[in-house]
């Protein structure tokens, strides 16, 4: 039996007055499930927000978008893996297509990134996906393994043992277009295969998300692929009631 994870990328949406709302709304709809994990990844400002409000529920976790590799020092406006640890956060994001893409974050940065989480006790979910081009010039895989080499190049197998990986192809984010469940399916079997390389036979308990236009008709189908461990959700967690919908599938 798999124990699923669903997490909620709320990119820059909701503040903490949003968030305090959402969660009060969310909280109604979501009672405690023990079969499945629900990971929050709000704006940092409204991390402790979302918390507060769900310490009593240990199905329920929290963690943010983002980190510096960097333990502390002269980095304005950064956030350091210690500090995100600190406020309440238990996973960050790292490598997702954004920060990628937008903001020019490179395999090694997300390597770099990684290691700082570990070492301060913070879960990183390593996000890797492959553009359209790629993806048509039949390089998915190598696109991926290649940025999932990277991303754990700074871990110790029983680091890398304890991480959390999301498959998000680029064609896939915000674009209505999802993966169906067996090409997410395939990715995930060639990423679990990497990392059986690295961590041996718990490569299989390793959980591998899907992220990339989920929405409450498709999760269920890609929840229950074979290889898919849970779903990373942006757009379609930003309703309390949807979201509670999509993570009861
Ligand atoms: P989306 O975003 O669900 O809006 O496609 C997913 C993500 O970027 O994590």
């Amino acid at each position: 039996m798999k124990r699923p994870v669903f997490a909620a990328n709320w990119k820059m949406h909701h503040g903490p007055t949003d968030a305090r709302e959402f969660m009060r709304a969310f909280l109604a709809h979501y009672p405690r499930q023990d079969d499945r994990t629900v990971l929050f990844l709000p704006p940092a400002l409204a991390l402790h927000v979302v918390g507060e409000l769900t310490r009593e529920r240990s199905d329920i976790v929290v963690g943010v978008q983002n980190i510096y590799w960097e333990d502390k020092g002269a980095f304005t406006g950064e956030i350091s893996a210690p500090i995100a640890r600190d406020a309440g956060a238990r996973v960050v994001l790292v490598g997702h297509s954004e920060r990628r893409h937008i903001f020019g974050e490179t395999d090694e940065q997300t390597g770099l990134k990684c290691a700082a989480a570990a070492r301060a006790g913070l879960t990183p979910m390593l996000c890797v996906g492959e553009q359209l081009e790629e993806r048509e010039q039949g390089d998915t895989e190598s696109v991926v393994l290649r940025q999932l080499r990277a991303g754990i190049a700074g871990l110790q197998p029983a680091q890398v043992a304890g991480m959390l990986f999301a498959y998000e192809p680029v064609w896939a984010i915000g674009t209505g277009r999802n993966a169906t469940p067996a090409d997410a399916s395939a990715v995930h079997a060639a990423i679990r295969g990497a990392l059986r390389v690295v961590v041996g036979d718990k490569a299989a308990k390793v959980p591998i998300l899907y992220g990339g236009s989920v929405n409450r008709g498709n999760a269920a189908a890609l929840v229950r692929a074979p290889e898919v461990d849970g779903v990373l959700v942006g757009g379609a967690s930003l309703d309390a009631g949807g979201w509670a919908a999509i993570a009861r599938a």
